[in-house]
């Protein structure tokens, strides 16, 4: 008999995921020029596709062209060209799973390098130390601002389901916009989206709602939420299944736990306020919690690269286990586990001493195993942290370069 793992799964919509495996999202930084879908990104998820994962989360999808994550980074709003995502659902399709699309607003997290706006719930800066300076001061958001923010998930919802995706999961996780209303670290606000939980969560639970009520019932609609921040004073474990009792009022086909912030990485394995997390499957524990409370189905990410880990998640009583950086290694690593290989997608551990340098070199050394892969070849993983970041900061500079371009044109 299959593991578990490799069953299919059917969703409160009614759809069916063909296994447990989801690849989780990752910012490719893979944007044609107008912010677009481009060649290598498509071919990246042809080959994700045909590797066997049940379930495709994409990078994070902007909905506001000036609000960025990075600067290659795609934008679905009002007027965008849907052609070049036709072909990328489809690409996500071809091996028979589903494609989500994660929309995601940036809030404080984006580069002062980069411009455009800096919406946040209240005017207090990121902390990264030394390199603080990396981000722009953020603007406090109004009224105003909060009902465009809720109005433009939904169009890019729909504008998602019109390019023929089958989902979307709206980013609340890893301090960007979402995440940041939820803390209370970098949540300061007095009025109906500030202090308690309630007013903390509600304009999540807004852009949920609306959402929910722009795509038709059969389209998945999900969430990546912090099963908990882990820096002092910001948001807790508790305050999480507060938010998963707040979501089980709602219409939501699946809840992705990870954790952490760009101050404090613990989706990374590492956290700011000292708590260790599982060597594997960092936020297990979590989610095993949550799923006693939790209606909808639950994923998990972070840490997984083994066969024995993964089957371990699901008999958690997680839903789906959730993999980003193995299967940027090893796009196929879902059929060789199912053959019975016992591979395993570990990148080599960048251990520096500046942790944040650390992180950025990661992220540099993965994003250009996505290069390659959607270049035909491929992963690399053995290549050089040092060689790989200096690679990514030349071509990040590059695409500011093109992204101001973008934005000046707007
Ligand atoms: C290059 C890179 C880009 C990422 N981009 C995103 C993103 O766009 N959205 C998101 O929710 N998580 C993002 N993540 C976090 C992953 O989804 C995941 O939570 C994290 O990598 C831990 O899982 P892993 O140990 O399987 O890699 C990214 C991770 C990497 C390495």
């Amino acid at each position: 008999m299959p593991h578990a793992l490799f069953t299919p799964l059917t969703l409160p919509n009614g759809s069916q995921l063909p296994n447990r495996i989801g690849k989780a999202a990752m910012e490719e930084n893979l944007a044609a020029p107008g912010q677009q879908p481009g060649a290598t990104l498509i071919e990246l998820y042809r080959r994700w596709a045909q590797g066997g994962s049940g379930l495709l989360l994409t990078g994070n999808v902007m909905i506001d062209g000036r609000a960025m994550t990075g600067p290659g980074g795609v934008v679905l709003e009002q007027g965008s060209a849907l052609e070049a995502f036709r072909a990328w659902a489809q690409a996500g399709q071809s091996g028979g799973g589903q494609i989500w699309m994660q929309l995601n607003h940036p809030g404080r997290q984006t580069y002062a390098s980069l411009g455009g706006l800096r919406w946040a719930p209240s005017a207090v800066a990121l902390d990264l130390g030394k390199h603080s300076k990396l981000f722009a001061a953020p603007t406090p958001m109004t009224h105003f601002d909060i009902a465009e923010l809720v109005q433009r998930f939904a169009s890019s919802a729909q504008l998602a389901e019109q390019a023929g995706f089958n989902g979307v999961q709206i980013h609340a996780a890893h301090g960007y916009l979402l995440s940041q209303f939820l803390s209370p670290l970098s949540n300061q606000r007095d009025d109906d989206y500030g202090g308690s939980l309630a007013n903390r969560a509600r304009v999540l639970i807004e852009v949920v709602r609306a959402v929910r009520a722009a795509v038709s019932p059969g389209f998945a609609v999900a969430v990546k939420l912090n099963s908990a921040d882990f820096q002092r004073g910001g948001f807790t474990a508790d305050d999480a299944r507060e938010v998963v009792e707040l979501l089980n009022q709602e219409n939501i086909d699946l809840l992705e736990l990870s954790g952490g912030s760009y101050e404090s990485p613990a989706m990374q394995g590492r956290t700011a306020d000292g708590r260790t997390l599982a060597r594997e499957a960092y936020f297990l524990e979590f989610a095993a919690e949550l799923a006693k409370v939790a209606r909808m189905p639950l994923m998990t990410t972070g840490g997984v690269r083994r066969l024995p880990i993964a089957e371990q998640v699901i008999d958690s009583g997680v839903a789906v286990v959730g993999m980003a950086t193995a299967l940027a290694v090893e796009p196929d690593l879902p059929k060789r586990w199912q053959a019975g290989e016992a591979r395993i997608g570990e990148l080599p551990a960048v251990s520096w001493g500046d942790k944040t340098l650390a992180a950025v070199a990661t992220m540099a050394l993965v994003r250009r195993q996505l290069r390659r892969l959607g270049a035909g070849k491929a992963s690399k993983p053995e290549a050089s942290p040092v060689l790989s970041l200096l690679l990514d900061r030349l071509r990040l500079s590059r695409l500011t370069k093109r992204y101001q371009q973008y934005l000046a044109q707007r």
